[in-house]
């Protein structure tokens, strides 16, 4: 019903050279893969030349972040058009490194992902809460506002084109997973809020991904769950032979 998703996030790691010739090695390594779509989401200046690295194979195309204009004196930012020229076909929207490192709003997160996907963009919207929010409680609260804001003004048939992944900011990076449980429950919460903003069928539809230290070791566990319909992995998605055996899962 829901195509496994399986997403590497390249961060601002790895140079051209390193980059390409990881794309290649994915590109041979999933040949055979048939039931489950793959994104790798390099850095900006790594797009073009891995854009070609993977022409005609499986693997599809995916930015870290985008300005929410079409174009204008905005220097160091980059517009939806320039990704589709490239051509790449997804963008990662208000992950926590964005919302945290670089102070992003809901608001500005939300502006992202409606110009995204008006001008034709495939979107992974991001939401996750800190460890003292957790903590205390206010992990739903906090997962409910950061996608209520982020998908606001977003229609049902934008929901086509969103997937949403849900990254604990504490385990992101630090080698501690949320259990597959802890998973599951904050995701079947999360389908439970789509299903109230949209309807039950959209919110069947749409994939809701896992993220945060994502493993070989844990990979398997965590796809078993209902409500993880893939990953967004960080650290494990820079070398072929990790990322290759999570794309693989259940075999
Ligand atoms: P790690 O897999 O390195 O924890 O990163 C997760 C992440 O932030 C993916 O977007």
């Amino acid at each position: 019903m829901r195509t496994p998703f399986i997403a590497g996030n390249w961060k601002m790691f790895l140079d051209k050279e390193k980059g390409v010739g990881l794309a290649e090695e994915l590109v041979k390594g999933t040949e055979d893969i048939l039931d489950r779509e793959i994104l790798i989401c390099p850095s900006f200046p790594l797009l073009s030349d891995v854009a070609r690295a993977i022409e005609g194979s499986k693997i599809q195309l995916g930015a870290q972040n985008l300005h929410y204009e079409e174009q204008g004196a905005f220097t160091g930012e980059i517009s939806a058009s320039m990704l589709l020229s490239i051509p790449c076909s997804w963008v990662i929207i208000g992950h926590s490194e964005r919302r945290h490192i670089f102070k992003e709003s809901n608001d500005l997160v939300n502006r992202k992902v409606r110009s995204a996907l008006k001008q034709g963009l495939k979107v992974i919207l991001c939401v996750g809460e800190l460890i003292e929010e957790r903590e205390s409680g206010k992990t739903e609260d906090v997962v409910r506002e950061q996608l209520v804001k982020g998908l606001q003004d977003v229609q049902a048939d934008g929901m086509k084109d969103t997937i949403i992944a849900y990254e604990p900011v504490w385990a992101i990076g630090t080698g501690k997973t949320a259990t597959p449980e802890d998973a599951d429950n904050v995701q079947s919460f999360i389908r439970g809020i789509l299903s109230n903003s949209y309807s039950e069928d959209t919110a069947r539809n749409v994939r809701i991904l896992y993220g945060g230290s994502v493993k070989p070791a844990n990979i398997d566990g965590l796809m078993a769950k209902d409500n993880v319909d893939g990953v967004l992995v960080g650290g494990a998605s820079l070398e072929a032979d990790s990322f290759l055996r999570i794309i693989s899962f259940g075999e």
